[in-house]
C-alpha cells in the first residue's frame, strides 16, 4: 500500500523510526521535498544513523531509494552523508539511490544568502538551519536556479553560475560578507558531482514503473505540517510544500497513487527555530532536556518544549488528509504526574479551535487546557497496545477523538522493536 508518513508538528516528531519501520515492507522509500535542513535519527540494530537528504531505506539492502524532483540537493552535502554512511558499513550505490535529474541545486552561495538574510533580520529572524534551504527554493520559483541535469552540461552550469555569484555577490558586499568565487565554488561542486553522477536519472518513469507493478512506495516526509510553506505558522516556516500534497508534487507520482497517509507527532510539541508555539512550556522543557532528551539532530540544538496542541493537530490531519496517527515518544511522559492538552485558543475572548493566518494573532492565543493524569509508570518495554497503562491510553483515546483519526502506532522508545502497531 502507497503510504506517505508526513510530520504533523514543526519537524522532528520522530517520523525517522515510523518511515524506518514501515520501510521493512515497501520496495521503494522516495522523499519529496526539503534539503538536507532535515534530519533523521534511526537506530537501527544498536547503531544510531543520522540522515539528512538520505531516504530511511537506505539503511537496508534490497530497497530503491529516490530524491526526487522537488527536493533541493547539495552536493557537497550529500557526499559528506554518503561518506559518513560507508565509513558506518552501508553501501550507498546506484541500484540502492536514485537521484532525480530535475532537483535543484542549493550552491554554496545558497547557504551564505541564508546566513546574510537571517543576520539582516536581526530580532525578526526565522532561526532556519542555514543550509541554504531558502535561497535554493527561491532560484527555483524565480527560474534562475540550477539542476541536477544542468550539471551534466559542465560548460553551461559555470556560465550560469558566474552569472548568479556576480548577482549574489552583490547582496553578500552590501552586508561585508565573503563573496564567492565562482570558479572555485564550480569546482567544489562539480568535484562532489563526480560521486554523485551514477545515480542520476529520470526518476519519473522509476516511480510509475514500481507503482504500475504494484510495488510499495513509501514517500517519507521531511520537516513538519507546521513548516509548510503554505499551511504552516508562516513566515515562520521552511521553503517546501511539507504536507501530503508535496509527495506529489515533489515526486511526479499523482495522488491516486496514494492510499494511505500516516500523520506523525510526539506525545507532546516542541519546536526549533523562531516562531508561535502557544503551549510552550518551560517546566516540561526542563524536565525534558534533563532526560537527555530533545536536542537536535542537525544542530545539536535544545529544542522548545510544550503540551501537545490539538489545534495544530487538527489543522495537520486535515491538510494532511492523514488517515492514521503515529504518536512518537510516548515514554517521554512516563514520570510526569499531571498532563494536559490544547484543545483550542482563546484569542481576544473567541475561542479558535483552528490556527489563525494573522500573524499577530498568535501573539494573543491563550491555549484552553484539559488535564489529564499521567501514568507515573514506564512504558519503555510494552510490547503492544493492551500493555501500555490505563492512564496512557485515555491520553492518546483523547488524541485521537481531537483529531478525529485512528491511532495507527505508538513508539515507546528509540528502537525499532519499540513501536506499537494498534
Ligand atoms: P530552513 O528549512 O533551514 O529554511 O529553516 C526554516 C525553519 O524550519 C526553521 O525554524 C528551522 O528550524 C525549521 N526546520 C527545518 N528543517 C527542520 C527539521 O528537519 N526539523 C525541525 N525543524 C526544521
Amino acid at each position: 500500500m502507497n503510504t506517505i508518513v508526513t510530520g504533523l508538528q514543526w519537524g522532528d516528531e520522530g517520523k525517522g523510526k515510523i518511515v524506518d519501520y514501515l520501510t521493512e515492507s515497501a520496495d521503494v522509500v522516495v522523499r519529496g521535498q526539503g534539503g538536507n535542513n532535515a534530519g533523521h535519527t534511526v537506530i537501527a540494530r544498536g547503531t544510531k544513523y543520522v540522515l539528512h537528504l538520505l531516504p530511511s531505506g537506505i539503511l537496508w539492502d534490497g530497497k530503491t531509494n529516490v530524491i526526487g524532483n522537488g527536493v533541493v540537493l547539495d552536493p557537497i552535502g550529500l557526499v559528506a552523508e554518503i561518506e559518513r554512511l560507508e565509513g558506518q558499513g552501508v553501501a550507498v550505490t546506484p541500484e540502492k539511490l536514485l537521484i532525480s535529474d530535475r532537483c535543484h541545486v542549493v550552491l554554496p552561495l545558497h547557504k551564505e544568502l541564508d546566513a546574510a538574510r537571517e543576520a539582516a533580520l536581526g530580532d525578526r529572524r526565522i532561526g532556519t538551519t542555514k543550509r541554504g534551504i531558502g535561497p535554493a527554493y527561491a532560484d527555483k520559483v524565480n527560474r534562475n536556479g540550477l539542476r541536477v541535469a544542468d550539471l551534466l552540461d559542465e560548460a553551461y552550469f559555470r556560465e550560469v553560475l558566474a552569472h548568479r555569484t556576480a548577482e549574489a555577490n552583490e547582496i553578500l558586499s552590501k552586508f561585508d560578507l565573503p563573496t564567492f568565487d565562482a570558479d572555485q565554488q564550480a569546482g567544489e561542486v562539480l568535484a562532489a558531482f563526480t560521486r554523485l553522477k551514477p545515480h542520476v536519472a529520470n526518476t519519473i518513469p522509476v516511480l510509475h514503473e514500481a507503482w504500475k507493478a504494484g510495488r510499495t512506495i513509501l514517500f517519507e516526509g521531511a520537516q513538519g505540517s507546521l513548516l509548510d510553506i503554505d499551511f504552516g505558522t508562516f513566515p515562520f516556516v521552511t521553503s517546501s510544500n511539507t504536507t501530503a500534497g508535496g509527495s506529489c508534487t515533489g515526486t511526479g507520482l499523482p495522488p491516486t497513487a496514494i492510499r494511505q497517509v500516516i500523520g506523525v507527532c510526539k506525545a507532546y510539541t516542541t519546536r526549533v527555530g523562531a516562531g508561535p508555539f502557544p503551549t510552550a512550556d518551560e517546566g516540561l522543557a526542563d524536565y525534558l532536556h534533563d532526560l537527555g532528551r530533545e536536542f537536535g539532530a542537525t544542530t545539536g540544538r535544545a529544542r522548545g518544549c510544550g503540551w501537545l496542541d490539538a489545534v495544530l493537530l487538527r489543522h495537520g490531519c486535515m491538510v494532511n488528509g492523514t488517515t492514521g496517527l503515529a504518536v512518537t515518544n510516548l515514554d517521554g511522559l512516563d514520570n510526569y504526574e499531571t498532563l494536559r492538552i490544547c484543545t483550542a485558543y482563546d484569542i481576544d475572548g473567541v475561542r479558535h479551535e483552528l490556527p489563525p493566518a494573522d500573524r499577530h494573532a498568535w501573539d494573543r492565543a491563550a491555549p484552553v487546557y484539559e488535564e489529564l493524569p499521567g501514568w507515573m509508570s514506564d512504558t519503555t518495554a510494552c510490547t503492544a497496545y493492551d500493555q501500555l497503562p490505563e492512564n496512557a491510553r485515555a491520553y492518546l483515546t483523547r488524541l485521537s477523538e481531537l483529531c478525529d483519526t485512528p491511532i495507527q502506532f505508538v513508539g515507546v522508545g528509540p528502537d525499532r522493536e519499540q513501536t506499537l502497531v494498534v
